[in-house]
């Protein structure tokens, strides 16, 4: 058995736990058996999300890595709360007395604790244990360095970012357009950006913070972090760009998806799919229908139906009811709309895919440039408009959709916007070629960063040694 372990605190979300689970999973790998992994495991607040929970816990528990999961007891969640954000930091909270008791009862020593970034509430148990503490944050370095800034920002604000116009400081990226603050501080809907600038704050406390990134990818955000740029006056914890990795499960039959893919020319289909809980109206469908036809490319469409109620993910499409009718056999040959899960690595690493139109979850975007694929932002929620901003205007790697407007709280696009989009996006303009070009500049990038020898590898190793027993601890 290793001599120490880690004990990872992640948050139920999807994207959130297994982007968790798989840091340490290379975490456990570089430690070359110094280290195993314990999971605390808090029972998410709806069904839903508990099973979903539950099948990752099950299938990474017959992993036969040196993982431990350890269920915390379910707490009452609390009644009185305004928002949704609101209501998962005090639920988070409320976890308290049982991680500590959950980490006092463990037979190995403690290497350090690392938290998902909504967990940071969590700090204070590791904080009086006296071990490393990390917060593992499954974003951007460019949403940190935002969240680094909010406090300062905030005090110099006086309406808020929905409201403002011009432009926002977020160091390290050219100036931000407010149309492009991330939904999650800038929507009417939520009301959480006390929230997020309690985490912003509570980030400064971490002895770390390890992002799915890397310094080729991110470099003048993350050069900005380092260099003391967002918090003035207070050196930001050390940032541990140790990403991004993609890697395929055991594969199965090829699903149907990449078979249709395989029977079209290189590079020619543009592939648009919105996350697992993106969805859009029937009028939206209607444009989107409408420009990927006059578009003329081909195209893999996922297309989910409303969510059933009470659950926030969507079910699958009824195309014959949704599409506008004969659009299937005026595309039939180019076009495939698929109303179900789709396997997106899959898709992404396939040579026939040539352009991704994306809602911009971090995820998806790390599959997108690991596999050279430019794309079309179409941000829907969390911190995506962002992101949609540093693929633009930074990276270089995408075509604009259109002009953001938050004076309209829904983002409505055209199907004369579309169709301009995709033909820029496949190669007709000469930004989309700058655009394709760059993508593959990036994949080469990655795959440098992770390699033996790269600026990830080399990060995830000093991490490690850091934290294994005997290492140096985080520096102060
Ligand atoms: C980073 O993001 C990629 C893309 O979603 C994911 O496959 C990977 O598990 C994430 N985590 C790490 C540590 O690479």
């Amino acid at each position: 058995m290793a001599a120490a372990t880690i004990v990872f605190l992640p948050c139920w979300g999807s994207g959130h736990f297994m982007s968790m689970i798989e840091a340490g999973k290379r975490m456990l790998a570089s430690s070359g058996g110094a280290l195993s992994l314990t999971v605390l495991v808090m029972q998410a607040p709806s069904a839903a999300k508990a099973s979903e929970v539950e099948d990752h816990v099950r299938r990474e528990a017959a992993s036969g890595l040196d993982i431990r999961f350890l269920r915390l007891p379910a707490i009452e969640p609390p009644t009185d709360c305004k928002a949704p954000e609101e209501f998962n930091f005090r639920y988070i909270q409320l976890h308290a007395p049982h991680v500590a008791e959950a980490i006092a009862g463990l037979a190995s020593p403690v290497a350090a604790i690392v938290v998902d970034l909504f967990c940071t509430p969590l700090l204070d148990v590791a904080r009086k244990l006296a071990v490393p503490r990390y917060v593992y944050f499954a974003s951007t370095g460019a949403f940190l360095a935002l969240m680094l800034c909010l406090p300062t920002l905030r005090e110099q604000l006086t309406v808020s970012f929905r409201e403002m116009e011009g432009t926002v400081h977020v160091p390290g990226l050219p100036p931000v357009p407010s149309s492009y603050m991330p939904a999650c501080l800038a929507s009417k809907k939520t009301n959480n950006i006390q929230c997020f600038e309690y985490y912003g704050r509570r980030f400064m406390d971490a002895s770390g913070i390890i992002v799915n990134s890397s310094v080729e990818l991110e470099r003048g955000v993350l050069t900005a972090i380092a260099d003391g740029r967002c918090v003035l006056g207070r050196p930001a914890p050390v940032v541990h760009a140790i990403g991004p990795v993609i890697w395929f499960g055991a594969r199965e039959e090829p699903h149907e998806c990449v078979q249709w893919l395989h029977s079209q020319p290189s590079a020619s289909v543009v592939f648009l799919c919105f996350g697992s809980i993106g969805f859009l109206d029937r009028a939206q469908v209607e444009e989107i229908a409408a420009g990927l036809e006059r578009s003329g490319h081909r195209f893999l469409w996922v297309l989910r139906g409303p969510p059933a109620a009470g659950s926030s993910y969507p079910t699958d499409a009824d195309l014959d009811a949704t599409l506008p009718s004969g659009f299937l056999k005026r595309t039939e040959g180019r076009g495939l709309v698929w109303p179900s899960w789709s396997p997106q690595k899959e898709v992404l690493a396939h040579p026939a895919v040539g352009g991704f139109v994306t809602h911009c979850g971090w995820n998806s975007v790390l599959e997108s440039l690991w596999f050279g694929v430019p794309m079309v932002p179409w941000p829907l929620y969390g911190e995506q408009h962002l992101n949609a901003f540093e693929l633009i205007a930074d990276m270089g790697v995408a075509v604009q959709l259109k002009k953001m407007d938050r004076s309209k709280e829904d983002f409505f696009v055209e199907a004369a916007e579309l169709e301009q989009a995709v033909r820029g996006l496949m190669g007709e303009t000469a930004k989309g070629s700058k655009a394709r070009e760059k993508a593959l500049e990036m994949k080469a990038t990655c795959r440098k960063a992770v390699a033996e020898g790269g600026s990830s590898y080399a990060a995830l190793r000093k991490l490690v040694l850091e934290i294994s027993p005997g290492g140096e601890g985080p520096s102060p």
